[in-house]
């Protein structure tokens, strides 16, 4: 079997032409442009590219990106005032603060300083719970392009087996509670789990957020299972460059998956897009506006 391929680049860039829409809609129908202010805090190279690269998606919508850059060596009570100035100005709909943060800041409290209605992340202990209740939440850019990915091959994930790898805030429990909303039976496996492969074999869904390069191998997977890579792994390439690969051994999981993400250009690419979704819905939800039908 040779697998299907999620073209995640393709998939989001029809994500943002979409926003991009009923973001021109909003404008002629509402006057509104939603607004979504990126706080990047010290000099992280990876950090600079991820913030370049969401402004550029931002403007690419129709929103106004609001960049507020500070030094590495800003205190916490700098911030949270940043944050608090953000949350009173209504031109900012959404707010998001690039992860990692310096050690002198305490990055759960600048987190829950951030108005939950404008917590584009998905990351305040508010939107966290209500995921986890069942309700409406903004919920967190990378689980949701994964089950945005997985629901292309597979419309329904009711009654499907689903494992996780990996049990970050980021990634692996608010994946998992997406994929449990979309009824599946969801197994959440990390670094302590007894016979991972083993696990990993029972996954109609397979998600790897592990962080280490083409660490699930073909064995590992499910024949037509489908599965989502959100790896993004540096390591040396070939004349002495490095090149990007995912959690999983794309060339051989490809032989024996249904469907695969690949990486580059899958989860990366949704992941942005996911952002401005998140921007948009929260612009509706502030203005009493029902959520955009994405
Ligand atoms: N750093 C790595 N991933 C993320 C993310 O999804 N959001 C934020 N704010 N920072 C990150």
């Amino acid at each position: 079997m040779t697998a299907r391929i999620i073209d995640g680049k393709t998939i989001a860039a029809e994500l943002r032409t979409r926003i991009a829409t009923d973001v021109t809609q909003l404008k002629a129908a509402h006057g509104m442009t939603p607004g979504l202010a990126v706080v990047l805090v010290g000099a992280n190279p990876a950090s600079e590219v991820y913030v370049r690269n969401k402004s550029k998606a931002v403007t690419g919508a129709g929103m106004t990106p609001i960049d507020r850059h500070l030094p590495e060596s800003v205190s916490e009570a700098e911030l949270l005032a940043l944050i608090a100035s953000l949350n009173a100005d209504p031109t900012v709909n959404g707010i998001l603060v690039q992860l990692p943060l310096p050690p002198q800041i305490d990055g759960q409290k600048v987190i829950a300083a951030i108005d939950p209605a404008k917590d584009v992340d998905g990351f305040h202990p508010l939107n966290v719970g209500r995921l986890g209740s069942g309700l409406p939440a903004l919920v967190p850019c990378t689980p949701l392009g994964c089950v945005i990915l997985a629901k292309t091959v597979l419309p329904s994930l009711a009654g499907l087996e689903a494992v996780v790898i990996g049990r970050s805030n980021i990634v692996g429990k608010p994946v998992a509670q997406l994929l449990l909303a979309e009824n599946a039976t969801v197994t959440v496996a990390h670094s302590r789990t007894r016979d991972l492969a083993a696990v990993c074999r029972r996954a109609d869904v397979l998600i790897a957020a592990i962080g280490k390069p083409e660490f699930v191998r073909a064995d590992w997977i499910k024949p037509g299972a489908t599965v989502i890579d959100v790896g993004i792994n540096r390591v040396p390439g070939e004349a002495g460059k490095s090149k990007i690969v995912g959690d999983v051994a794309y060339a051989e999981a490809s032989a024996v998956a249904g469907a695969i993400t690949p990486v580059p250009g899958g989860v990366g690419p949704m992941t942005i897009a996911c952002l401005i979704l998140n921007t948009l819905r929260a612009t509706c939800a502030q203005n009493g506006l029902p959520a955009p039908a994405i």
